[in-house]
């Protein structure tokens, strides 16, 4: 089961026209990612000097940090159309073919979770990415042959919160491969900006202390800090008369659960599960999640990342050790282990 934080990073139900409203369309209004933005913008200008279609590009990292944004942007840059579908869509290699074969010369095609692509699919995606052509067996047994169909040439983008289960034959066919890092509170308190006006919030005076204090809470991630910009605009729409101001931000975060580092209480619990129960590690995930009563591999995707981002949380060979930062944040005892600096 999905559980849907405030402060996930993946797209919540219903939330996709919002997010679109929020997205920038062009390169030049990208905000973040620079080395990333560097190399696409060389790669774009290049492709359209030549009248080429763009290079195949991998973009891998945590949801929320803009790879459909990007695939968006580099179709617009491009002059071209964009497809999204993703791996788990393309379940049989009739589906992917049959969307190939439907693209104009220079079209976008975005395959998210690439890495969920079957093998038997992504199979033919090799001569379609290398030659543009897909080799599609007909009749079987003693006629068994294939046949050849050419493509326009297109530009694909591969998408992948999990690099490491990418294949090798499919990575080393993408030109451009780029890891997309978590935005600084700068970036995000630019972006928020940026989305605060889109939205028709006032952004003057002190308001932008308030957005940077959604900045900080917004765990390095762009989706995150657009939602919590709509949660306090409603809370502001309906107690405090439409303005945003620090104490505003403050309370309608706390209903919402986010505390000053964008932990809720998922994050919280498990770091009071390891400190109360495990007395703060060594302890395997497998037993934490037990204790709390979820998932392992949820708590591995969901909760450990961010934990272990920002220092609260440190993984042994041993087992989760909750650190000193960690246990000061919450107000629970220094595990003894870290401060007989064991670890
Ligand atoms: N909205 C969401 N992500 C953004 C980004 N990287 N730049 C500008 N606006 C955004």
């Amino acid at each position: 089961m999905a559980i849907e934080r405030v402060v996930s990073g993946s797209e919540q139900a219903g939330e996709e026209s919002a997010n679109w409203a929020l997205r920038p369309t062009r390169i030049g209004e990208y905000i973040g990612q620079a080395d990333l933005i560097g190399r696409l913008e060389i790669a774009i200008r290049a492709a359209l000097q030549r009248s080429e279609p763009m290079e195949h590009v991998m973009l891998h990292g945590p949801p929320g940090l803009g790879k459909t944004t990007l695939a968006h942007v580099i179709g617009a840059e491009m002059g071209t159309r964009v497809y999204i579908t993703s791996g788990p869509v393309l379940s049989k290699a009739t589906d992917l073919v049959s969307r190939l074969t439907q693209l104009e010369q220079g079209d976008v095609l975005f395959i998210d979770e690439i890495h969920r692509l079957p093998p038997a699919v992504e199979e033919f995606m090799y001569p379609a990415m290398e030659d543009f052509r897909i080799d599609v067996p007909v009749d079987s047994g003693l006629h068994a042959r294939t046949v050849q169909i050419t493509l326009k040439p297109f530009t694909l983008i591969g998408a992948t919160t999990r690099a490491g289960l990418i294949s090798s034959p499919l990575r080393s066919r993408f030109g451009l491969a780029h890891h997309l890092v978590f935005y600084s509170e700068a970036e995000l308190l630019a972006i928020l900006t940026r989305s605060a006006g889109l939205l028709g919030m006032s952004v003057t005076g002190k308001s932008g202390e308030a957005l940077a204090l959604i900045a900080r809470r917004s765990r390095g991630t762009p989706r995150i800090a657009n939602r919590l910009l709509r949660r306090v605009r409603d809370y502001a729409q309906v107690k405090g008369g439409g303005s945003l101001s620090m104490d505003l931000v403050r309370k309608s975060l706390e209903l919402e659960g986010v505390d000053e580092l964008g932990l809720d209480e998922l994050d919280r619990k498990y770091q009071r599960t390891l400190s109360g129960v495990f007395k703060g590690g060594p302890a395997g995930v497998e037993a934490i999640a037990a204790t709390m009563n979820e998932d392992a591999r949820t708590l591995e995707d969901v909760v450990e990342p961010y934990l272990l981002q920002i220092g609260h949380l440190v993984r042994t060979r041993r087992g989760r050790m909750l650190t000193r930062a960690g246990a000061e944040h919450l107000g629970l005892p220094v595990p003894t282990n870290v401060e007989e600096g064991l670890f």
